[in-house]
């Protein structure tokens, strides 16, 4: 029996879920997301991803669906399919299907609601080991990329151009300041500090970004909300890019110059320490059976 995914108040396998042509993430991209790390069958940082999630349904004027307990009960069925395994989370909502084509927002339209979930694929240790190579590249997105909207034609554009020169993520930069990649965050170390760009209409606020500068204060690592020149990321010690599903992963090369000495750099070493030992607290969190909203 196949895994069973969420749909519309339903439980179905995968090949039996089906959505209207007429949705309107279909036509229109109008919806949003959510990624969710879970660990030993539990969600991480849930109570983040849920806000986020209600923040970017209020800058689509769309109500939430669900309130947080159905929510978490959905993701806890879901995710006793694969047990303890590692598993990320995919929500989707949309407005909904309309039975006609119109921009306008309709009155009366019953959102879409999706949820599934996956393995969680391991990082690549060698990748880890030698860091990634990336490019900056102008942002070519609109002016909400605080919200985490399911149109994502030009991340996917600028990922592809990435990938095609060789390189594992775009730097995207707006008015000379490098602001985030396709699909993460940006961190940079110079001189002991450790900076990221502050949270604008030109970021995603990426909920392992705010895990990172948490985890740095608690540790007593000096840490900066700053905007980040181009010019200044090609002095950095250090490049980091972080999400969900990359955790925080070193950038070793830019622009096809090594950062630095070219390999990742004993802040990262840290960091990651650190994110590792917050995972490990929340496995041994649920084997406490305590439910948990880390
Ligand atoms: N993307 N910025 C962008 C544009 C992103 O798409 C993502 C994550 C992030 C990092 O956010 P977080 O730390 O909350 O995962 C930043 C997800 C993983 C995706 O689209 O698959």
């Amino acid at each position: 029996m196949s895994r069973l995914i969420y749909l519309n108040d339903d439980y179905l396998p995968l090949e039996q879920a089906h959505v209207s042509v007429l949705d309107r993430g279909f036509l229109f991209g109008d919806g949003v997301y959510e990624v969710i790390p879970a660990y030993g069958g539990m969600p991480f940082r849930l109570k983040e991803h849920l806000q986020r999630l209600e923040n970017s349904l209020s800058a689509i004027r769309m109500e939430p669906p669900l309130d947080r307990h159905q929510w978490l009960a959905i993701f806890t069925r879901l995710l006793d399919q694969l047990g303890d395994a590692d598993q990320q989370l995919y929500l989707q909502v949309t407005r909904g299907a309309y039975d006609k084509r119109l921009h306008a927002m309709p009155e009366q339209v019953t959102p879409t609601v999706l949820v599934m979930s996956n393995p969680l694929s391991q990082r690549d240790p060698e990748l880890v080991q030698r860091g990634l190579s990336v490019i900056t590249l102008e942002d070519i997105r609109w002016q909400r990329c605080d919200i985490k909207a399911i149109t994502l034609l030009a991340n996917i554009l600028s990922q592809q151009q990435a990938r095609e020169q060789g390189a594992e993520e775009a730097i995207l930069v707006r008015d000379g300041l490098a602001t985030e990649g396709t699909a993460s965050n940006l961190f940079m170390v110079k001189e002991g500090l450790i900076i990221t760009p502050p949270k604008s209409n030109h970021l995603l606020p990426g909920i392992t970004r705010d895990l990172v500068l948490e985890l740095a204060m608690e540790a007593g690592l000096p840490c900066a909300e700053a905007t980040i020149r181009v010019e200044e990321l090609e002095q950095a010690d250090e490049i980091w890019i972080t999400s969900s599903t990359k955790e925080v992963m070193p950038v070793t090369r830019l622009d096809d110059r090594p950062v630095a000495n070219g390999r990742p750099g004993p802040m990262w070493e840290k960091m990651d320490a650190l994110y590792a030992a917050c995972k490990k607290r929340l496995r041994q969190r649920n084997q406490a059976s305590e439910q948990c909203y880390e």
